[in-house]
């Protein structure tokens, strides 16, 4: 058992700080976010995420899992940080680092003697040394700092399954101790662990973030190829995924990836690139074919009606992916924002992410409470987001509730064959259209 302070309670780190926390380590959690900590303190989790409220519960219940958002407090006699501050994207699309930076300092502050700093978040290749070199230069007594990089492949809405079947755990660092003692914090989970330098470690993260963005962004290629020459690209993206070097997932055709990591950490990796002046030219194909695949069901829809003006539009899905209230960077928002340029009236639902769409979506668009009130009088749907709710949804309610009833399908949710039963119009992504 480590004592174990955690630097920011975003997914990466309260997810951590958990998991941590379950697997018997005795665990702090610090945010600079009153009402976050304060969530927290009440027992309830400020983000969705299935099966998580519970392993908090459990863990406060017995004394392993505390929140604060006081660094003194949470520093105090502890021998490992973990850093799991959020490194949004600049303007220029590189990461910003000042929550850090800023987290580098607290450490500088509160912390003396010998302390192992492991940094969760997502940074790029070099930070961990000026970390290191950061919270040593500003410390106000003798401090000893490894620095150790620990990057995370949890995805949310399975962030707790992910940390507890993961295929690999990544630990960069230069000192064999820290090592070490990162490995044996970890053993537990029973997950193979890959030691690696620091440098390598922070590339792992990004590599395979772009590299799954670029299975993504090619099966979308293959499946507009598709649609033009009569191809089905479950078939073929099945067919494809057989191949054991090439293998069957994130090959699922759609309109695009979204969500807090693919988007940013591919615009990060091109600018890491560029900083050592290499032209990342797949890497920004990838993210181009990306912007124009969350576009797609408007370009459907603008050949099928020629204009959109004063249509009625339903949107059923939010989130960036299921299991999600995340709207970050969701194809949903482009795609509500061109609608609206070309002159739709939106009715938008999703199961658990209208909250957070109404802080960006505000007024613009009116508000369902259900799937058949988003669908009731509709003149076209259009699928954004694959959630059970919708897959499950009775064909012929379509029929029923909508004016004409025509749906634009983005992730692909129901078999043809069954679409085929029904006086719909259903337009999917590489695959036959069916009238
Ligand atoms: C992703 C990675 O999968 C995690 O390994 C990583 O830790 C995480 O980013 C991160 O960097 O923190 P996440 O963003 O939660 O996780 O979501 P994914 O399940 O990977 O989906 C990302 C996007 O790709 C979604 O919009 C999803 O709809 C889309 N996608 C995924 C497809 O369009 N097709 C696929 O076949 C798979």
């Amino acid at each position: 058992m480590r004592k174990i302070a955690i630097v920011g309670t975003g997914y990466v780190g309260l997810v951590t700080g958990v998991c941590l926390a379950e697997i018997g380590h005795q665990v702090t959690c610090i945010d600079n976010n009153v009402d976050k900590i304060a969530t927290l303190l009440d027992g309830k989790s400020p983000i969705y995420e299935p099966g998580l409220e519970k392993l908090i519960h459990r863990n406060m219940a017995e004394k392993r899992l505390e929140f604060t958002t006081n660094h003194r407090e949470a520093f105090f006699k502890v021998e490992v940080i973990y850093l799991a501050v959020g490194t949004p994207q600049n303007r220029d699309g590189s990461a910003n680092l000042d929550c850090i930076f800023q987290a580098a300092r607290e450490i500088s502050e509160h912390v003396s003697g010998e302390i192992v700093v492991v940094v969760k978040s997502t940074v790029p290749v070099g930070t961990n040394d000026k970390i290191k070199q950061s919270i040593e230069e500003n410390a106000l007594s003798p401090l000893k700092v490894d620095v150790v990089s620990n990057p995370e492949f949890l995805r949310e809405g399975h962030a707790i399954y992910d940390t507890f079947h993961g295929d690999r755990i990544v630990i960069g660092s230069s000192s064999k101790r820290a090592a070490a003692i990162i490995a044996e914090i970890n053993e537990p989970f029973n997950i193979p662990i890959i030691h690696t330098d620091v440098r390598s470690a922070e590339m792992i993260k990004y590599a395979s973030n772009a590299f799954l963005a670029t299975k993504i962004s090619f099966i979308n290629e293959i499946s507009t190829i598709c649609e033009k020459v009569g191809a089905n690209i479950e078939d073929v993206a099945y067919g494809m995924g057989q191949d054991s070097r090439i293998g069957s997932q994130f090959l699922k055709a759609g309109i695009g990836y979204g969500g807090s990591c693919f988007p940013k950490d591919t615009k990060a990796l091109v600018q890491i690139a560029g900083n050592v002046k290499h032209t990342f030219d797949l890497l920004e194909s990838v993210i181009r074919i990306n912007n124009h695949q969350q576009l797609k069901l408007v370009e459907k829809a603008l050949l099928r009606f020629g204009s959109l003006k004063g249509m009625r539009v339903a949107i059923l899905g939010l989130a960036f992916k299921p299991n999600t209230d995340d709207v970050r960077e969701a194809a949903s928002i482009v795609l509500v924002e061109r609608l609206l340029e070309e002159g739709g009236r939106i009715t938008v639902y999703d199961p658990v992410a209208m909250d957070n769409a109404r802080k960006i979506l505000m007024n613009e668009v009116n508000y369902a409470d259900s799937l058949r009130e988003a669908l009731y009088q509709a003149d076209m749907a259009l699928i954004v987001t694959e959630w059970d709710e919708i897959k499950e949804f009775p064909l012929e309610e379509f029929e029923k509730l909508m004016a004409t009833p025509i749906i634009f399908d983005g992730r692909n949710c129901y078999r043809l064959e069954d679409i085929e039963q029904y006086a719909i119009e259903y337009h999917s992504i590489g695959r036959a259209m069916i009238k």
